[in-house]
């Protein structure tokens, strides 16, 4: 009989994960992803270094076996992402017009993939932490209005597409997501196309923000969808049961902040197992922050995470 799994449990909101096309091989990860999860974000194959890696010179091999697996499976693609401040070419810094560069590369790889992808993050992480906008070479180049252009120029591209904007840091209510909440309200009063807000969710043990659900619901409120893009929870490895209890418990904090919204459509997790997560590369010291350990094994977060939906 049919395990129990994610992507059933959660009705009509995908459950995803963020997927490698190299880990397409080994047959527990594709088990399990094929078992658990209905939609799948590209980890690295879509960003920007990987799909034009010289100028107008477009690369898809990798994401587009991702796309065509993810299809083949029933799942949904979330496309990500066309601008952000890192894995940019170094032609990039070279453009002399960088307006126009990002203009083509939001059209190049929208035309390529129209009507294979739910939605994408047209753009992700330009504020930071104080709420001002990230010095990324796109706001130094061209300035505050290069956000509402790719989102302009993605629409144009591809008008059956959903567009999000797609931030770390902003679960809460605090500077960064205020920010980000007067870009929304400010784009939607002025009929700037944007449908979606996704929340990273890249978070610590033990740090699920107590107005989170509070947050969210004032976003949904702006009439956007809310995603929870990229959900991780990292702790000091190697973990004990306490912290792995803990780590449970955070996931029920998130998941139940989104089922508390029915705007909230999507929860993806940022990798599948932690013998792949990202986190120990990025945070010396940390890992343990997804829902299946290293040998896949399901962890108490998995078995909150279900029940939770
Ligand atoms: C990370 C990937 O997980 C790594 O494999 C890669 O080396 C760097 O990027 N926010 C994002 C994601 O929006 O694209 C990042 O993914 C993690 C932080």
């Amino acid at each position: 009989l049919d395990e129990p799994s994610l992507g059933a449990a959660a009705k009509f909101r995908l459950f995803g994960a963020a997927v490698s096309v190299n880990h397409l091989s080994e047959p527990p990860y594709t088990h399990i992803l094929n078992s658990q999860f209905t939609s799948i974000t590209p980890e690295v194959e879509m960003k920007w270094d990987a799909t034009e890696p010289a100028p107008g010179s477009f690369s898809f091999d990798a994401a587009d076996t991702l796309v065509r697996y993810a299809h083949s499976h029933h799942m949904r693609v979330r496309g990500h992402t066309l601008v952000w401040h890192t894995a940019l070419p170094s032609w990039v810094n070279e453009s002399a017009d960088l307006l126009q560069a990002m203009r083509n590369h939001i059209i190049g790889v929208m035309q390529h993939y129209t009507g294979h992808i739910s939605y994408w993050d047209v753009v992700n992480e330009a504020f930071d932490e104080d709420g001002s906008r990230r010095k990324s070479i796109f706001q130094e180049r061209i300035g505050d209005l290069h956000i509402e252009e790719a989102f302009r120029v993605a629409r144009a591209t591809d008008p059956y597409t959903r567009l999000c904007y797609n931030d770390y840091g902003i679960e809460g209510i605090n500077a960064k997501s205020d920010a980000v909440y007067d870009l929304v309200r400010d784009f939607k009063r002025r009929g700037i196309p944007l449908d979606c807000v996704g929340f990273q969710c890249h978070l610590l043990l033990g740090t699920v923000p107590p107005d989170m659900q509070t947050n969210l619901q004032r976003f949904a409120d702006l009439g956007v969808e809310i995603h929870i893009t990229e959900l991780d929870i990292r702790m000091p490895v190697p973990a004990s049961t306490a912290e792995l209890q803990q780590q449970a418990e955070d996931y029920r904090k998130v998941i139940q902040a989104c089922l508390a919204i029915p705007h909230c459509t999507s929860i993806t997790t940022w990798g599948i197992t932690d013998k792949y997560s990202w986190v120990p590369g990025t945070f010396p010291g940390y890992g343990a922050a997804l829902l299946f350990d290293e040998n896949y094994k399901k962890k108490p977060a998995y078995h909150a995470v279900l029940q939770a939906l």
